[in-house]
């Protein structure tokens, strides 16, 4: 991976972004978060770049990145966890401004920050870059902008992993099931989701902790994956396994011990 680089975690802020850029600090590695709500990480190494960094602009992507490789040299690993959640909806009370804002963000985000870093990476020969999909990508939901985002960021990731494969640039997704996060835990507080309803359907019934994805991202972006490009790995407690099994009476319990 990049002990010999910068490792760029977009929405390193907060949530699994925050969580992923501790962990591969506390591993030694030079990382360096951006967001657009920039606020330090108490207790890490991770460098925050001060200045709001918006992954949906095209221009502030570009000088952004420019930007921080002149201040800390070229960028080897990305992780590009900004992301926005859906908002829930009938398919009349879909809002096309808000279909726009999640796709900008959530898709063509990804892109932006992939393309603006990979290039570079492409030129040197070197790099590993990990997406955030989601679940969500991989199945389907009244989130309707979200679900289509969130499977183009699986599609592009191939893609990608595609273009760069030749020029040692490894491309990679992670997709998250329901994740701890202060933004799931909000969603769960105002009443919008339900703890439960969530965990039951997952094999192993529970949430997924932050910090599990980001053992899953460090382990992508490391020399341990040397050979894996193009996956997505969902990181989900077993709930693409799980969900179907409601239609034959539902999960099995674990036997008394
Ligand atoms: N938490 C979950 O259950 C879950 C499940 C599957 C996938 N995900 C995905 O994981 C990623 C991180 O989600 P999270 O739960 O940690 O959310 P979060 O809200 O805790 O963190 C997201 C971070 O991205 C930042 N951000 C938002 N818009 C941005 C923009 N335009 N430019 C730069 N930064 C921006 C936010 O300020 C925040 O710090 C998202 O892509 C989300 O879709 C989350």
């Amino acid at each position: 991976m990049s002990a010999d680089g910068t490792i760029l975690v977009t929405g390193g802020s907060r949530g699994i972004g925050a969580a992923t850029a501790t962990l591969l600090a506390d591993q030694g590695h030079r990382v360096v978060i951006v967001d657009i709500a920039p606020e330090p990480l108490v207790g890490t190494t991770a460098i925050l770049w001060p200045a709001p960094f918006d992954v949906a602009s095209e221009s502030a992507v570009v000088t952004g990145i420019a930007d921080i490789e002149k201040a800390h040299g070229p960028i080897t690993g990305l992780v590009n966890a900004a992301g926005v959640f859906g908002k829930m909806h009938t398919i009349e009370r879909v809002r096309m401004e808000q279909w726009d804002r999640e796709v900008n963000i959530d898709l063509r985000g990804t892109f932006l920050v992939a393309r603006s870093v990979g290039i570079g990476m492409a030129k040197r020969r070197h790099g590993a870059i990990v997406n955030v999909a989601s679940v969500a990508g991989m199945t389907s939901g009244p989130i309707h902008a979200y679900t289509a985002a969130k499977a183009g960021v699986i599609q592009i990731t191939q893609t990608l992993a595609a273009e760069w494969g030749r020029s040692g640039v490894r491309v990679n997704a992670v997709s998250p099931g329901f994740t701890r996060t202060a933004a799931l835990e909000a969603g769960i507080a105002s009443g919008a989701l339900n703890k439960d309803l969530l965990a039951r359907p997952t094999a192993m019934n529970r949430l997924v902790e932050p910090m599990e994805v980001a053992q899953a991202i460090a382990w992508l972006l490391s020399p341990q994956s040397s050979g894996v490009t193009g996956i997505n790995l969902p990181v989900d407690a077993g709930y693409i396994v799980g969900t179907t099994w409601a239609a034959y009476g539902g999960l099995p319990h674990a036997p008394a011990s």
